[in-house]
């Protein structure tokens, strides 16, 4: 028992350790601290203990201190680039033992003294002002070390030598405006980096001599090659991409801020055709004067991929077409040229390698390409911000490339005529790109068959026409920022399974949509001028039938746009009752309503005898009113009895049973003329005698009674006109129903009487009857009244 307990206990305290160290870590992970830009003179006191990560560049720092960051022992990265400081002790970082990143470039340091910071896996000292390179022999004990940024105007091979046992991945060598006076070209030998970029004097014509052909180098990066003055075809650069064949390893070279001619441009192109690289790229290159070169060596290239961007040329009128061919002809398979001012390029003269074509950001005008045959391995050709005018044009380029899987041609100002001409497209298109330009409608007479992926967003599409070919493939469609009212039916593109379309003027989506498109995915709907009525209702409800995943945007970006009380409301909270949308279900809901209250009223009253009770209510109310107008002491004088009762023999039973029993109880005083029979008298004026001793007369009707006892009273009430105020002392009580033929011709007085219906009712069922009681016992009023006066 204690043994489990114990385990237990160390299980927890494990388990907590656990828990604490990732807390830890997670809060590491997060605590940045960025003063860049906040005119420091001086590394900030109120540094959080916590802090990790610590931006105080762009600013005016001078000096760093051990005392600076002393207490920061979390601190992984630090950046104080582009700052003042000029001289570094590397040991005022001795106790940040976690520091792994360090960047002191754009300073103006100028001397560092040393020590090893055994985890620094980024050191950058790049533009500063050292004279020498700032390498000290405690680097070779950072042996982390991925990345070297260093700075100098004099290499020496010795300094270089001293980090050639580290393996790092990439070495940043800037080299300081005076550099050059003094070169030893062989100074980066014994560098061992994979990566090396060299960054030469700004401004100044290249006459360098060092060698940049380090031998564990795969990547090289030269910038700031000026060569416009020297008439041998800049020699010197030339020797230095010539010695590049000697490292057989290297197979990526970035030239970048060149400033050079036409003719030596071309040379280069020329020299590094056959050398081991396979990814060239050039970028930011002035040229001047014109080409003169006619000849291009095409043969034994290693090179697989060429990219020329952003070039500007001071020269106005070119022999072009020769450059064109120069280019259009390269045995390379990706060509990028982009962003230079290039209006045109020719059909290769043979059979192209090309796989791969970006024109973007060009001049290209219609003839780009026309009538072209030879580019039939070609599988992505990119045009994206040219000068494209006419769709046939392009459509017409494309029937000949029979491998173009991909087109784009974003960002031109393209437009369709369907009247123009022929609309086929090379069938192989799977990828087509047409968003921003001007086209209609009409361009979806115009598709190629087999399109996967066709972007039109941006264009002037005001619906998408029904009988269009079917593009049985389409699998995503972006017709965002057009002008469509409604969404497409996917009858013709059954494959659909990603649609964007917001940005439009969609105001009433139909909620057949998704019926429609069975394969959707993703549907970006938003932005559109929702109208939140009741037709919406159906589409919002279509949406909640579907993930939400499968709605892009979903909720924020679906507002109503009318009615104006609902502007801005998210389509999420817009509720609108079906019933108040649905004429028909309103108009059937009120008719159900009617039918079931009509129903409940018939069942209450075949159930319960509601007409019953009313009469009973009412009767009770007349009685009470009538009750209050009586001159009540005169009564009380003249009378023995409440009430007298008449009945059939053939009912005595029911009235011995429960009219008499339940009157008496509550001390009504009856007259029943053979119990207060006066001997001597006929049975007539007893009867007599007992009516004018009554405040009440109770008749218990029944078919027998009017057979054999009406008759006695028939002429007392002829020659009393005893009924001459109405029937205020007659009380009839209807025991059973009395059909009207069964009453005798000549009684015109019960006719009336029962015509009148002021009569009680006795009810059969024994629920009804305390109603019955109470309602005769209020007809037989006095004695309540008595109670009341006193
Ligand atoms: C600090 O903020 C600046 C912009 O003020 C930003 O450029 C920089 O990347 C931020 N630094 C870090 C480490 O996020
Ligand atoms: C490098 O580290 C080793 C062992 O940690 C040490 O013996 C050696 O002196 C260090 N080298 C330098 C140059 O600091
Ligand atoms: C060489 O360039 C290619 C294409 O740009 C790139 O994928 C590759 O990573 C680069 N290699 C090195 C070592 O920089
Ligand atoms: C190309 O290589 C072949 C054999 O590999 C060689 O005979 C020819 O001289 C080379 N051409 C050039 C221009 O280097
Ligand atoms: C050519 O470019 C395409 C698209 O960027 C890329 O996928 C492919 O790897 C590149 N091929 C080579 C040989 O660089
Ligand atoms: C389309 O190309 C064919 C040759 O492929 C050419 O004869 C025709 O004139 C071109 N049409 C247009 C409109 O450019
Ligand atoms: C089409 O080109 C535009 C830029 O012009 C780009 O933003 C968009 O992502 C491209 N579409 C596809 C489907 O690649
Ligand atoms: C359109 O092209 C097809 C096949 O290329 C051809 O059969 C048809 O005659 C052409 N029609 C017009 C009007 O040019």
């Amino acid at each position: 028992m204690m043994r489990t307990n114990s385990s237990i206990f160390h299980f927890a305290i494990i388990f907590m350790l656990i828990f604490e160290t990732r807390t830890q870590l997670s809060d590491e992970s997060e605590f940045l601290v960025n003063r860049s830009k906040t005119g420091l003179f001086h590394v900030p006191k109120d540094l959080s203990l916590k802090t990790t990560i610590l931006d105080i560049s762009q600013n005016y720092i001078s000096e760093l201190h051990t005392s600076d960051i002393l207490s920061l022992s979390k601190l992984r990265i630090l950046v104080v680039s582009h700052n003042r400081i000029q001289y570094l002790d590397i040991s005022v970082f001795k106790f940040n033992q976690e520091l792994e990143y360090l960047d002191l470039s754009h300073n103006a340091l100028g001397k560092i003294s040393c020590h090893p910071i055994m985890n620094l896996k980024h050191l950058d000292l790049s533009f500063n002002a050292f004279d020498h390179l700032p390498i000290c022999k405690e680097f070779v004990n950072m042996s982390q070390l991925e990345f070297l940024g260093l700075s100098a105007t004099c290499l020496q091979k010795s300094s270089v030598l001293l980090i050639s046992p580290l393996h790092i991945n990439k070495v940043l060598l800037v080299l300081g405006d005076t550099y050059g006076e003094e070169e030893d070209p062989e100074s980066l030998h014994n560098l061992n980096t994979e990566s090396l970029h060299i960054v030469f004097p700004r401004r100044k014509e290249f006459s360098f001599t060092l060698d940049v052909s380090v031998s564990t180098a795969v990547s090289l990066e030269l910038s700031n090659i000026k060569c416009v003055l020297d008439d041998n075809g800049c020699s010197y650069f030339q020797d230095i991409l010539s010695k590049l064949q000697k490292n057989s390893r290297l197979s990526n070279l970035t030239l970048n801020n060149i400033e050079t001619t036409w003719n030596f441009f071309i040379m280069i192109l020329q020299l590094v055709w056959h050398t081991s690289i396979e990814y060239f790229s050039i970028s930011n290159v002035k040229l001047q004067g014109r080409p003169d070169l006619r000849y291009f060596d095409y043969s034994n290239t290693s090179l697989k991929a060429l990219s020329i961007q952003h070039v500007v040329s001071d020269a106005f009128s070119l022999p072009q077409s020769y450059i064109y061919e120069i280019l259009s002809n390269m045995n390379i398979q990706n060509f990028t040229v982009s962003d230079t001012h290039m209006v045109h390029m020719v059909c290769p003269s043979q059979i192209s390698p090309f796989l791969y074509l970006d024109f973007s950001n060009n001049l290209l005008t219609d003839m780009v390409f026309k009538n072209c045959g030879n580019l039939v391995k070609l599988k992505t050709l990119n045009l994206q911000m040219n000068q494209l005018k006419e769709l046939v044009s392009i459509v017409n380029m494309t029937k000949r490339m029979k491998s173009l899987q991909q087109l784009d041609i974003s960002h031109n100002s393209l437009s369709y005529d369907e009247n123009e001409g022929n609309c086929t497209w090379t069938g192989s298109l799977l990828n087509l790109n047409m968003s921003s330009n001007i086209l209609t409608e009409s361009v979806f007479r115009c598709l190629p068959p087999k399109i996967k992926i066709l972007d039109l967003h941006n264009n002037r599409i005001r619906s998408i026409p029904k009988p269009i070919m079917k593009l049985e493939a389409l699998q995503e469609l972006n017709v965002a920022s057009n002008s469509l009212a409604h969404l497409p039916d996917c009858g013709a593109f059954s494959s659909l399974s990603v649609l964007i379309i917001d940005s439009n003027s969609i105001s009433n989506p139909s909620a057949d949509f998704f019926q429609s498109c069975q394969k959707i995915r993703s549907i970006r709907a938003g932005n559109n001028p929702f109208q939140c009525t009741c037709e919406l209702r159906e589409f919002v409800q279509s949406l909640g039938r579907v993930s939400h995943e499968v709605i892009e945007g979903w909720p924020d970006s679906y507002k109503c746009d009318y009615p104006e009380n609902y502007k801005g409301t998210l389509l999420k909270d817009f509720h609108v009752s079906q019933l108040s949308c649905n004429t028909t279900l309103l108009l059937v809901t009120i008719g159900v309503t009617m039918l079931v209250l009509t129903a409940t009223v018939t069942a209450l009253c075949i159930y319960f005898d509601l007409p019953w009770y009313l009469r009973m209510v009412c009767q009770w109310t007349q009685t009470r009113r009538r009750a209050r107008n009586l001159p009540l002491e005169e009564l009380q004088r003249t009378l023995q009895f409440h009430a007298f009762i008449s009945y059939s023999g053939h009912d005595s039973a029911w009235v011995k049973s429960e009219l008499l029993p339940n009157l008496e109880k509550e001390d009504i005083r009856i007259c029943l003329h053979e119990r207060s029979f006066v001997p001597g008298k006929s049975i007539v004026e007893n009867i007599i005698n007992c009516i004018e001793k009554s405040y009440k007369s109770i008749f218990v009707l029944s078919p027998n009674f009017v057979q054999s006892e009406w008759c006695h009273y028939e002429l007392y009430f002829a020659h009393h006109n005893l009924f001459h105020e109405g029937f205020d002392n007659l009380i009839l009580i209807l025991l059973e129903p009395i059909p009207q033929y069964s009453i005798p011709s000549n009684y015109h007085k019960l006719k009336n009487l029962m015509a009148q219906r002021t009569y009680l009712e006795w009810p059969k069922e024994k629920s009804k009857h305390g109603l019955f009681w109470a309602n005769l016992r209020a007809s037989i009023n006095i004695k309540l009244m008595e109670q009341a006066k006193k």
